[in-house]
């Protein structure tokens, strides 16, 4: 939807052509909020959730952030089970006042900001490499594979982000994007196309390099939470990571020095806000935020750089 509005782009760091190439996007006229039917998942789909599932439990357990590891606990996710949204949705409401919204795709940024405005958390119920994932794509295939889709699915959503969901302040924050989002799009400032679509892309790339692919310092004490000790100075807290057992290992890796494919850049919001990314890669580089708290902070006390009026 934005793609076509370029004049600024020429600002951004990075400079990539980020369009999610060949998968499906619903909008306002297309019925995009469905039903879970969860007695209709197949032995296959439960399958391929235990495999993806068990792969990172130890991962995740070593190098996941607080927030994700006790959001994890409390949310009681089943290893060997595809996810019930029913039964996720009373313990994530009582949480954060979030709620998850079984939908039929990606969607694009109209709808999705309205609904994270009003803490609704759209999550496909297709998970990648099943049948249900390739009958979907039988026109024209995407990539597919257990580290990563280009369409967001239920692994990804729910194995990566909806245990930060079960935090009241990750909860609040985000859904404090979601309303800037909304706000940006519905333009009541008057400032035109070509400055919506700039300002929306600054608050993409803050959501991409935060809380899809975020990492965060060694915080003290989380070791106790931990079956395996971190032996990285680092925490993962972005959801775009810790869905993928790859990128999960990637980080690992340049953490301890062992891969030095990726940079690791202290947080600044502006240049986040500043960086365009790519979606079908590894991330080349990664910010580093000092706490949650931080991240939040600079956030609020930051609005003005999604305000730009050329
Ligand atoms: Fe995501």
């Amino acid at each position: 939807m934005l793609e076509q509005y370029t004049k600024y782009d020429h600002l951004f760091l990075n400079l990539r052509p980020n369009a999610v190439g060949g998968i499906k996007i619903f909008s306002r006229n297309d019925a995009f909020i469905i039903q879970q039917d969860y007695d209709s998942l197949s032995d296959e789909e439960h399958s391929i959730w235990k495999r993806l599932f068990e792969k990172l439990i130890k991962p995740l357990d070593q190098y996941a952030c607080a927030e994700y590891i006790n959001g994890l606990r409390s949310l009681g996710l089943e290893s060997t089970k595809m996810p019930n949204f029913a039964v996720l949705n009373p313990k994530i409401r009582n949480a954060s006042g979030w709620e998850l919204v079984t939908v039929a795709g990606f969607l694009d940024e109209y709808v999705f900001f309205e609904l994270n405005a009003a803490r609704k958390f759209p999550v496909t119920d297709i998970v990648r490499q099943s049948g249900r994932m390739d009958e979907k794509y039988s026109e024209g295939a995407i990539q597919n594979e257990d580290d990563y889709t280009p369409e967001p699915d239920i692994f990804h959503d729910v194995r990566g982000h909806v245990p930060m969901l079960m935090n009241r302040n990750y909860g609040d924050f985000l859904a404090d994007v979601g309303i800037l989002g909304d706000e940006i799009l519905k333009d009541d400032k008057g400032l035109g196309p070509e400055l919506v679509a700039h300002n929306l892309k600054r608050l993409q790339n803050f959501a991409w390099w935060t809380y899809e692919f975020g990492i965060l310092k060694k915080q003290d004490n989380t070791d106790t939470l931990r079956a395996i000790p971190n032996d990285m100075n680092h925490e993962i807290y972005g959801a775009g990571i810790m869905s993928s057992y790859a990128e999960t290992a990637h980080v690992a890796a340049c953490s301890k020095g062992e891969n030095s494919l990726s940079e690791f850049i202290p947080y600044n919001i502006e240049e986040a806000v500043m960086t365009r990314f790519d979606y079908s890669e590894i991330q080349d580089r990664y910010f580093v935020i000092d706490s949650m708290e931080s991240l939040y902070q600079s956030f609020y006390d930051h609005q003005e750089l999604f305000w730009f009026k050329g």
